[in-house]
C-alpha cells in the first residue's frame, strides 16, 4: 500500500498570500526562485504551477524532506534543482550552480508537520519519544546529548533565551540532578520534570508546560537562530533588483530577527540633515507587508498548525553589490 502523500503530511501555510507576494518578481522567463525550506514541497509546487517560466532551487537540511519533495515535484524536473544544505549555505549553493542573482526567496521556518508527526524524531513533548530533535538526522548532536552534558548555567541560558522560560534556572538545576541518577533518553521523563519544576499557578497559562523547554532544545540542537541571523542578510544580498523575500516565522524569536533584518534594509545610514541621499546610500529594501501578516481564522480552523504563523516580506530596491 502506498504511504501517505506529501500533500497529506504537511499543509502549506498562507499559500495564496506567499504566492501573491512573490508573483511580481517571478513572471518573467528565466526567473529564479529559491525555496530555502523545501519541506514537502507544498509552496514550491504552487510556484512551479503559477510561474511556468521560473526555475526553482529547493534547499532542505532534512534528506527525507528532499526525497519526498523530489518525488512530488518530479513532473517539473526540468525546472528544479534540489540541494541538501542548511540555508545559510545559500551563497555557496548559488555559486556552485552558477546563479549570480535570484528573483524570489521563501523561508518557511521551523519544522514540518511530517517531522512533528514522526515520533522517533523526538520533536513531540506530548508522546514518549527519543530525545533527538535533529532536522538533519546525520548531524552530530541530539537533544539528549545537550541534556546530559551541558552545565546547569548553559542549560538555563538556552531555556531562557530560546524558550523564554521564566523558570529556566529551576528546570536546569533539576535536569542536572536527575541525570546523575540516570541519563535522559526519552521525552516523557523530561516533560514530567518540567511540569514538576513549574509552580502550580504558572502551569495554567501558556499551553503545555514543557512546550517552551522543547522549543529551546530544538533551537539549540539545530542552531536555528544563529543560522537564520546569517541566512537572511545572505538571501537579501543574493536578490536581483526588484527581487522579493518572504519569511514566515512561527515564534517571536524568529520573527524579531526577521523584522530587524528587513527593517535595517529600509533605512539609510545618511544623517537626517543631509538634503539628498548620495548614490549607494539609499535604502536597499522596501517592505511589502505592514507589520507581520497573520493567517485568517478560516485557515487556522482547517490547519491549526498555521495558528502562530507571521509573514513579512520585502522587495530589493537598490541593485545587488551595494549593501553596506
Ligand atoms: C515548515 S517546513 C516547510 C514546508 C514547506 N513550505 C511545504 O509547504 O511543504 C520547514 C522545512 O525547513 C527545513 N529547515 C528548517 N531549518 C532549515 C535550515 N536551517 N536549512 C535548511 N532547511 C531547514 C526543515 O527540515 C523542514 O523540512
Amino acid at each position: 500500500m502506498p504511504g501517505p502523500q506529501p500533500s497529506d503530511r504537511h499543509v502549506p501555510v498562507m499559500l495564496d498570500r506567499v504566492v501573491a507576494l512573490l508573483a511580481p518578481a517571478l513572471q518573467q522567463p528565466g526567473a529564479v526562485v529559491v525555496d530555502a525550506t523545501l519541506g514537502l514541497g507544498g509552496h514550491s509546487e504552487a510556484f512551479l504551477r503559477e510561474f511556468p517560466e521560473a526555475r526553482l532551487i529547493g534547499l532542505d537540511r532534512d534528506p527525507d524532506a528532499l526525497r519526498l519533495a523530489g518525488e512530488r515535484l518530479a513532473p517539473y524536473a526540468e525546472r528544479t534543482t534540489f540541494v541538501h544544505a542548511v540555508y545559510d549555505e545559500l551563497p555557496g549553493v548559488l555559486a556552485e550552480l552558477g546563479v549570480p542573482a535570484i528573483d524570489g526567496i521563501l523561508f518557511d521556518l521551523g519544522v514540518s508537520s511530517m517531522q512533528l508527526d514522526e515520533a522517533e524524531r523526538g520533536f513531540a513533548y506530548a508522546q514518549d519519544t527519543p530525545l533527538d530533535m535533529r532536522m538533519d538526522s546525520t548531524a552530530p548532536t541530539t537533544a539528549a546529548d545537550i541534556l546530559n552534558t551541558y552545565s546547569a548555567a548553559d542549560l538555563a541560558r538556552i531555556l531562557f533565551q530560546y524558550g523564554e522560560e521564566k523558570f529556566a534556572r529551576r528546570i536546569a538545576d533539576r535536569i542536572v540532578r536527575a541525570r546523575e541518577t540516570e541519563p535522559f533518553t526519552t521525552s516523557a521523563r523530561l516533560s514530567e520534570l518540567v511540569r514538576d519544576a513549574i509552580p502550580q499557578a504558572a502551569r495554567r497559562t501558556g499551553g503545555h508546560p514543557a512546550k517552551r523547554t522543547f522549543q529551546a532544545l530544538r533551537i539549540e540542537v539545530n542552531g536555528e537562530l544563529d543560522v537564520l541571523r546569517r541566512a537572511l542578510p545572505a538571501a537579501i544580498d543574493a536578490l536581483a533588483l526588484h527581487g522579493r523575500i518572504v519569511v514566515m516565522s512561527y515564534h517571536s524569536l524568529e520573527d524579531r530577527i526577521t523584522k530587524q533584518t528587513l527593517a535595517a534594509g529600509t533605512r539609510t545610514d545618511v544623517p537626517d540633515d543631509l538634503p539628498v541621499i548620495p548614490a549607494g546610500h539609499e535604502p536597499y529594501l522596501k517592505l511589502l507587508t505592514r507589520g507581520a501578516e497573520r493567517p485568517t481564522e478560516e485557515e487556522v480552523a482547517v490547519n491549526p498548525r498555521a495558528a502562530s504563523a507571521r509573514v513579512r516580506a520585502a522587495e530589493r530596491v537598490r541593485a545587488k553589490g551595494l549593501v553596506a
